[in-house]
């Protein structure tokens, strides 16, 4: 297939998580055209079944990719990732990059041997997370909670309002209180919207729990395998909804301050 210069990058999520990797991606690719699409009407897809997601997953980012020709997709959603990503494979014909829990980094940089997990209810469950405890986290206790509430917040601190710390401080307590959670050093965000609550998250973990999170490395092995590739902006970037456009309201600065001129209904 020949790569048009103007062929996006399509980043897609169920909400505005996905803009962590988008973050990431500009830092190295700041000129690459990329369009990002949140399924706003789909969210959350956390409290969803493995069939719902996997089934609107591969149609939507089908249609999305007739419609936008891209070079590449990323799901940058772990929650689809990890459910949804060998099927979407199957389907489209460009990479696909996935999104799956950062387990791996934060087996190496635990001290004490003990990482918590926090992401969606269908991610947690995923067997696919088994693989890669199985894997990567092999003689470390990996301690695993579900955060949906974290989303919301997330979605709503992009669109401007303070967030509550009682929810990040009841997680925060439930994983301490698991077997062997005091111990505790690292902690995933095995979730694209959580590391928009870094800063909120750090504070109620305080300074001794290192956060990790995918997005730098998800975007060097986007930015690896469009590397060479003739790419030309048609900046601004696009910024893509499902569901009415009033559901981006209150997006208005986070999307000016990262070079979307504002949200388009899919
Ligand atoms: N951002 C998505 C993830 O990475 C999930 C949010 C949702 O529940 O839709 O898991």
């Amino acid at each position: 297939m020949e790569i048009t210069a103007s062929a996006p990058i399509l980043i897609f999520d169920s909400g505005v998580g996905g803009l962590t990797v988008y973050d990431a991606l500009r830092e190295i690719l700041p000129h690459a055209p990329v369009i990002y699409a949140a399924d706003l009407a789909g969210l959350p897809y956390g409290s969803k079944t493995e069939p719902q997601i996997a089934a609107r997953v591969a149609g939507l980012l089908g249609r999305m990719a007739e419609r936008f020709r891209p070079r590449l997709v990323c799901i940058a959603c772990n929650t689809a990732s990890t459910i949804a990503l060998g099927m979407v494979r199957e389907v489209l014909e460009v990479p696909v990059v996935g999104t799956v829990p950062a387990i791996k980094p934060a087996a190496a940089l635990t001290r004490s041997g003990t990482i918590g997990l926090i992401g969606t209810e269908a991610t947690i469950r995923q067997a696919y997370v088994d693989r890669l405890e199985a894997e990567f986290a092999n003689g470390t206790k990996l301690l695993r909670i579900a955060a949906p509430e974290f989303v919301g917040l997330a979605e709503a601190k992009l669109r401007g309002a303070p967030v509550d710390p009682a929810p990040l401080r009841a997680i925060a307590d439930r994983l301490r209180a698991m077997p062997g959670g005091e111990a505790i050093d690292t902690l995933v965000l095995a979730c694209t919207h959580f590391p928009l609550l870094a800063d909120e998250l750090g504070a109620v973990f305080g300074p001794d729990v290192a956060l990790v999170d995918g997005a730098q490395g998800i975007a060097r092995r986007i930015a690896h395998l469009v590397e060479g590739q003739d790419m030309a902006a048609a900046l601004p970037n696009r910024f893509v909804i499902t569901g009415p456009v009033e559901s981006a309201a209150g997006l208005e600065n986070a999307l000016a301050a990262r070079g979307f001129a504002h949200a388009e209904q899919f």
